[in-house]
């Protein structure tokens, strides 16, 4: 009987430690969640160059300019978005170089919200 017990004592402590491993995030699960995609206005200096600044100008600043690719200011990065470039690289198109370099892929939200801005005609707003 207390083999029994014990048994089920030790299944009950596993599953209860389950759930710990399963790695789950709200980014995963709800990538459009609440008010977090705002698509509808997409503005190069509101939208893009955060996301520009957040994940790419690390590498591809002016002054650092990873093979010559700059992220961190409008003519440059407009010109990436009109040649297919920026898009490429940051949807992990074949072809490419997958962006940010050897991190995760942005957020479907910061896609689309490129996606917008390079479909306007990558506009200097
Ligand atoms: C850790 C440094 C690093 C980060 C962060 C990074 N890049 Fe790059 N990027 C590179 C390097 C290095 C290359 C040259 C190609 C290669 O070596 O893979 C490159 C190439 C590119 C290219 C040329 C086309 C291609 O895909 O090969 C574009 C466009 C680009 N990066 C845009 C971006 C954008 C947009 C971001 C942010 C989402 C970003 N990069 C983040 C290092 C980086």
């Amino acid at each position: 009987m207390k083999k029994i017990v014990n048994g089920i004592f030790i299944l009950a402590s596993l599953l209860l430690l389950f759930p710990a491993c399963y790695n789950d995030n709200e980014y995963d699960l709800y990538p459009f969640a609440g008010t977090e995609c705002d698509s509808s206005n997409v503005t190069y200096s509101k939208s893009i160059a955060p996301i520009m600044a957040a994940d790419c100008n690390v590498c591809h600043s002016a002054a650092i300019a990873s093979s010559g690719f700059i992220t961190d200011n409008y003519p440059d990065l407009s010109t990436l978005a009109l040649n297919g470039m920026l898009w490429g690289g940051v949807n992990w198109d074949e072809g490419f170089s997958p962006m940010p370099k050897g991190g995760r892929k942005l957020s479907p939200c910061d896609l689309a919200k490129i996606k917008k801005w390079i479909n306007q005609g990558a506009p200097n707003n």
